[in-house]
């Protein structure tokens, strides 16, 4: 296998001298890496000479009542995945190497971290973007990717390298999605087939919306197809579903200009899921 593993940062270190000369690109991940991740790596591949992978798993992103422990953790096939795509560094840091058993300060994400998803997991964008700077202070790259799936965290990711002057640029990378339009996601292993089903209602949902004119109209739609999957069996339950301005996910409304991301999460089973489309001005 021709990717370098490195598990601390004196490893890191040592893998990015092997690198050699060039620019480099990261691509930060949890892991369970999937064709959206692997989608990342290649366009991280166009951006620069070299590309990093982390894979972390970070407990400060994930709420009390969330998925931290069963959080799917592949790691083999996940180097198999870099490798094949090109990478030429993996990091991926213990939390004790990350963390400081008496780590105090971190980042404060904001208002814009306590609306739309942030309302439901409060806290979890400090966590995010805690970590995401922490790995562009510790693999300096040039060139950071992140998907447009995660549209918030994207959004905020973009915020706090403006706000906090972060030598580095950000690139945003489309939402990779099955043939029949469920958004890829590590979390979609967990999904029965019968959920699985349920589940494509947030896609249908957001293809409704998007085939609509104006903002109360796009949302009206989304809303019917997702006021329907509450019937089904199981069930979908609903978090949101909001129509917002991409960049500081504030609702729009009629008087709107431009581009607006329709937004939405919900849980089937126990499993939470989020997916997102533009809207664009018509
Ligand atoms: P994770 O959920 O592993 O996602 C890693 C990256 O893959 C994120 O930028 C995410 O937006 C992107 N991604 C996930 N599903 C995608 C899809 N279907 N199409 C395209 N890109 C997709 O997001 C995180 O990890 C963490 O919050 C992290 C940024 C690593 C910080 O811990």
């Amino acid at each position: 296998m021709d990717v370098i593993v490195a598990g601390d940062r004196a490893d890191l270190v040592k893998a990015k001298d092997m690198l050699g000369a060039g620019t480099l690109a990261l691509v930060p991940t949890m892991g369970a890496l999937h064709e959206g991740h692997r989608s990342l790596i290649r366009l991280a591949r166009e951006h620069a000479d070299h590309v990093a992978v982390s894979i972390f798993v970070n407990p400060l992103q994930f709420g009390p009542n969330e998925d931290f422990s069963r959080y799917p953790r592949t790691f083999d096939v996940d180097l198999e995945v870099c490798a094949k795509e090109g990478a030429g560094v993996v990091f991926a840091p213990s939390a004790e190497e990350m963390y400081l058993p008496d780590r105090q300060v971190g980042v404060f994400a904001g208002g814009m971290g306590t609306i739309v998803e942030g309302a439901f997991r409060p806290g979890h964008f400090d966590g995010v973007l805690t970590v995401v700077l922490k790995l562009l202070n510790l693999v300096q790259p040039d060139v950071a990717v992140f998907g447009q799936k995660d549209a918030q965290q994207l959004a905020m990711i973009r915020r706090m390298v403006a706000d906090l002057d972060v030598p580095v640029a950000i690139v945003g990378a489309p939402t990779v999605r099955e043939p029949d339009g469920l958004a890829l996601s590590s979390r979609n292993r967990y999904l029965s087939v019968r959920e699985r089903a349920t589940a494509l209602s947030l896609s249908q949902a957001l293809a409704a919306g998007a085939a609509e004119t104006t903002p109360v109209r796009v949302l009206a739609a989304a809303k019917a197809v997702l006021e329907g999957a509450t019937r089904l069996d199981p069930p979908l339950l609903l978090d949101y579903v909001e129509l917002v301005d991409p960049m500081t996910f504030r609702p729009v409304d009629d008087d709107h200009q431009g581009e607006a991301l329709l937004v939405v999460a919900a849980k089937v089973g126990t499993t939470r899921l989020i997916d997102n489309t533009p809207i664009l001005p018509k």
